[in-house]
This record gives C-alpha cells, structure tokens and sequence, in this order.
C-alpha cells in the first residue's frame, strides 16, 4: 500500500510524541513506530529531567550549561548546550502543566535531587536541579505525551518497521515499512521525514537497553552513504544490575547510596574527591572497573556493590520504588538491608545522525540533506558532547524534539512533494527475500551474540588499539556471514525471526562505525578511554568525528566543536 502524510515521524518515543504533538493540527503528521508507542524505551528512564529550576536551592541556567559541557569533557557544542539549559525551565513547567506527576516539596513545588556531574557554582557541590517522579520519570513523561498525541489525534502506525529511507535527486521522498501483523511492505510518501528511533545499546552483550534499540535510524542514514557523528562515545552507565544490565538509577546515589568495594571503601572518594559518588558515568564506570583490575571487586570477583542500605525504607519505597522492586525480583535481595551487586552496563550513544539544534541531517560541512531530520539519541546535535549528563536525555528529548517540529513547520511549505522512484519498495523487498530463502545460512541469533561479545571485549569503557583492530577485523567477517543468514519462520503474522535478521543487519555497519572511529582517536576524552593513549588531547583532537561507508570500507572526516564561553579546562571533580 502506500500512504501519503506531509510529515512522516518514525519512532514513538519522546523525542518523536513531542515533535509530533507540535505538528500536529498544522500539518498532516503520522507515527511510526517499531514497537506499539507505549512501549518505546524513553519509557524505562527512570532518574529524571535536568532543569535549574532553583526550587530546592539556588541554581542558575549557566551552572547548567557549564556542566554540560565539562561532563562532555569539552566536546560538547556550547550552543546547543546553552539552548537545553535555557529551555529546560519552560520544557518542565509544559509538562507539568500537561499532566505530569512530578514529585513535590511540602511546600507543593516540584521536587527535585541530586544528580552525577549536577553541581552549583562551576563545580563546587553536588545541586538538586533533577525534577522527577519517584524512579518512573520516563514513564510519566511518556504517558502524558502520547496522550497529547492521541487526544491530538494523531495518525500512529505502531508496529511498523522502517526499512528504508526514499530520496530523490537529493531530496527526501519518503521511507519504505514493513508491518509486523501482517508482513506487507509499505510505501510512505512524505515531504519530511523526521528519525527519533532511539539507541542502539543492543550491539553490547551487557545493555540496559530495550530489545527494540538496534539502531534502525543512524542505520538508514549510513546505508544512505551519509556520515554518522562522534560514534566512538558509548556511554557505560556505572550501575546495572550484575550479570543482567538492568539499570539502578543513578537517583539511587542521588538520594545518597554509595559504591563500595570488597574492602568496604567507599572507592569514588579517591576519584572524584568533591562530588564522589556524583561524579559523571564515564568517570565512575572506568572507577569501578580499575577498582576490578586491582582485584577489589567484591570477593575478587568483576562487581561492586551499591549500598543502600542507610537510606531507610521509607525513602526507598517512596522515591525508588521501581528499582526496590527490580533488585528483590532479579536478585532477591533486599536493598533496605542488602547490597546490591552492579557492575556498568551499556546505555546511552552520544554519537549519532549529526543533526543542526533545529533538527535538520547535516554533513561535515553543515550542508543540511532536504526534508531530513533527526531527533533524539539516535542523533547527534552534539550537546552531550563524549559524555551525557544523567536527565539531561529526557531533556534534550522534549527540548529538541519541540524544536525540530517547529522547524519542519516553518520550512514545510519550501518543500515540494518529490515523486518517488518508480519501484521505492524494490531494495527492501529484495533484502526480505534474501533472508526468507537462504536456506543454508546460520541463524541470525549466533552472529547477534557473537557481535554482542566481540563489542563488550573489545570496544567498551577501556579501548586499546590491538583491541580495536581486532574488532573491526571480526565484524567485518560477521558482517559477511549475516549477508548468508536464514530464518527458520516464514510466516507472515509477527514474524520476529525475520525482524531479527533485519535487525542484525542494521546493528552490524553501527558497531563498526563505533570501533573504527573508536580506533581513529588516539586520545581519551570521556567516555572514549584509550589505555593507549590516556590524555585528552586538545591539541589534535578538540573534534567530531564524522564516518562515512564507501565502497572501500569507511572513510572518517571530522567537524570543528562549537566553543561559545569555556575553553577547555582539565576535568577534575
Ligand atoms: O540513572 C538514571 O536514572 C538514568 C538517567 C539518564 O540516563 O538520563
């Protein structure tokens, strides 16, 4: 079939509902999404929304921006960091007034806590600038937005996979989805496409993303021979649940939990010595993991603990009920008298489709692609810079989210309809056949967790360059062998065998994209962490890097960083 919407939105979370919502009533806009839309990961964060607010002690906008750029160790775009922090008071009032529950003071403010890398006066001391709704800030928040939207009514297709991205002579024409209930491909005709299609923490083995984050986004823009940005930056959240991933908010420590090795030594007060526990992800996750190299993980072994155990139940049950809950079902301990083994898991991608702060898809020289946007951590503005900030994602959601709607409506009418190619659907069609009647390929599963392992071996908080090497090496031969996948199901109706494989192909170029640009900067800098090359280098590396695939592999460009108000400073907490 093909459908024709002025304004085609593919993902269902945050970043995608609130682009909508401001579409919407303006212009003819659908949803597209992977998952049905309630069930989009924005749902599972669980701290909080970044905004200086000020209602539980002084704050200022430009603390907030400050930080966002030292937690990004200064790779961060200054301008786009100084929007989200302006923005991020009037984005939180708007949810509030939407809807959203947020907790409160006695004196009926929204409450707010402490957060990693959060702090009043350039770095003096840990700030409560993190507004929040027990530890369902995500969930809350999405709620309410997809309610906007329903109420809106909004045209939603859940659980459409998007396959491919339609151009012509350069100008966006639409997308190609495949529709899970009945395995129909499907032409979309657009003007605009706008991508919000989330993470892609499924290329690691130990994530605490949703089943769903393969990067289907980035993946149609990179198979489009368009660059993907700063994708070396994975960010490894210090506190997943040990063994399985799943994430322990950072709100646990917010609220005053403490990492502990097997001593019992509160270990982060030799790393971060003013705001230790608080000290942003990529510092605390590569703490935890020297703290295992020099065999103080806990009896030896590759965990720390969290303890919580002084917080009381009382608070516990009231602002971190959900992840109360997950300890006793996943492990069967008690946090309220137990510690809890956690160990990082991997969770957010600050590397993505390089986008402008209005939304627009944009190449090394900032030349935007017509009718293409991105939005969401499946972009890269580049505000979380080599390390994001907790709450500042669901922040940059709603802020940036709003802002690339309104920018679709102000340029809509400068867009034509472009007539799609004769037979849009004909590569998508042709890779679905390959995958129903291979028959003597291996399963996609056996690829998936083998790419799984190469990448939390070889390329996760510590890199090396004979690491690095060899994991380019494996996933290019990975990459052959799923080309030869088969799958068993050849049914029509749900067919999650099949969106698997495709799944595959989409996660294998982006892990590639990560280590290769991983492998190209021979220097440290955030969550990016060379033991080969351990100091930041501003002199050759205060740069984005921008990776293009071309028909002789991958060719990597780079981008200057936006600097408006603070040079470069070694980064100590
Ligand atoms: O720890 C957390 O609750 C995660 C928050 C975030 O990634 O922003």
């Amino acid at each position: 079939m093909v459908f024709k919407h002025d304004v085609l939105i593919v993902g269902a979370g945050l970043a995608g509902l609130r682009a909508a919502t401001e579409v919407a009533g303006k212009a003819d806009v659908a949803l597209i999404s992977k998952v049905y839309p309630t069930r989009s990961h924005s749902g599972a964060a669980q701290g909080g929304i970044a905004a200086a607010l000020g209602n539980e002690e002084p704050d200022s906008e430009e603390w907030h921006t400050y930080d966002t750029v030292k937690g990004g160790d200064y790779l961060t775009d200054q301008n786009a960091a100084e929007i989200l922090a302006k923005d991020a008071i009037r984005a939180v009032y708007e949810l509030e007034h939407m809807g959203v529950p947020f907790n409160r003071t006695p004196e009926g403010k929204i409450a707010q806590r402490c957060f990693g890398g959060h702090t009043s006066n350039f770095g003096q001391a840990p700030v409560k600038r993190i507004c929040y709704a027990a530890d369902r800030s995500g969930r809350v928040i999405m709620d309410t937005l997809y309610f906007e939207a329903v109420k809106k009514g909004i045209k939603i297709y859940p659980e459409f996979h998007v396959l491919d991205l339609v151009f012509r002579d350069g100008q966006v024409a639409g997308l190609v989805a495949y529709e899970l209930a009945t395995g129909e491909v499907h032409f979309f005709h657009g003007r605009v496409v706008l991508l919000a299609t989330g993470g892609y923490g499924k290329v690691y083995k130990v994530t605490s993303n949703a089943f769903a984050n393969t990067g289907d986004g980035p993946a149609l823009v990179y198979r489009q021979g368009l660059p993907l940005e700063d994708m070396e930056f994975v960010q490894f959240h210090p506190t997943g649940i040990y063994g399985l991933g799943v994430l322990i908010t950072e709100a646990a420590r917010g609220e005053g939990g403490v990492l502990r090795n097997t001593d019992g030594e509160r270990f982060m007060e030799r790393y971060a010595p003013t705001i230790k526990d608080l000290a942003p992800r990529d510092m605390v996750s590569r703490a935890i993991y020297t703290e295992i190299a020099a065999g103080r993980g806990i009896k030896g072994s590759d965990y720390v603990h969290l303890d919580l155990t002084h917080l009381g139940e009382k608070k516990l049950a009231e602002r971190l009920s959900d992840i109360s809950s997950f300890v006793k079902i996943y492990l069967g301990l008690d946090p309220a008298k137990d510690l809890i083994p956690v160990h990082p898991t991997c969770h957010y991608m600050m590397g993505g489709i390089p986008v402008n702060t209005e939304g627009n898809v944009t190449d090394e020289k900032n030349g935007i692609v017509p009718g293409l946007y991105a939005a969401g951590e499946c972009s890269c503005i580049s505000l979380h810079g080599a390390n994001r900030l907790g709450c500042n994602s669901l922040l940059d959601l709603v802020v940036f989210g709003r802002r690339a709607g309104k920018n679709i409506l102000e340029n809509l009418d400068r867009l034509a309809w472009t007539a799609p190619p004769a037979f849009p659907e004909r590569d998508s069609l042709e890779r679905i056949r390959q995958l129903r009647e291979n028959k003597k390929g291996e399963r996609q599963v056996v690829i998936r967790r083998q790419l799984q392992k190469v990448m939390m071996d070889g390329c996760s908080v510590f890199r090396e360059e004979k690491g690095l090497k060899k994991v380019v090496e494996a996933l290019g031969e990975l990459e052959k062998r799923a080309n030869a996948i088969s799958i068993d199901n050849k049914s029509n109706r749900y067919n999650t065998d099949l969106i698997d494989g495709l799944e595959l192909l989409n996660m294998l170029p982006l892990a590639e994209a990560i280590a290769a640009s991983a492998l190209n900067r021979t220097e440290s800098r955030g969550a990016h962490s060379r033991e080969d090359y351990p100091q930041r280098d501003d002199e050759h590396w205060l740069k984005h890097t921008l990776i293009r695939r071309t028909g002789q592999g991958v060719s990597i460009g780079e981008k200057p960083v936006t600097i408006t108000r603070f040079e470069p400073k070694p980064r100590t907490y």
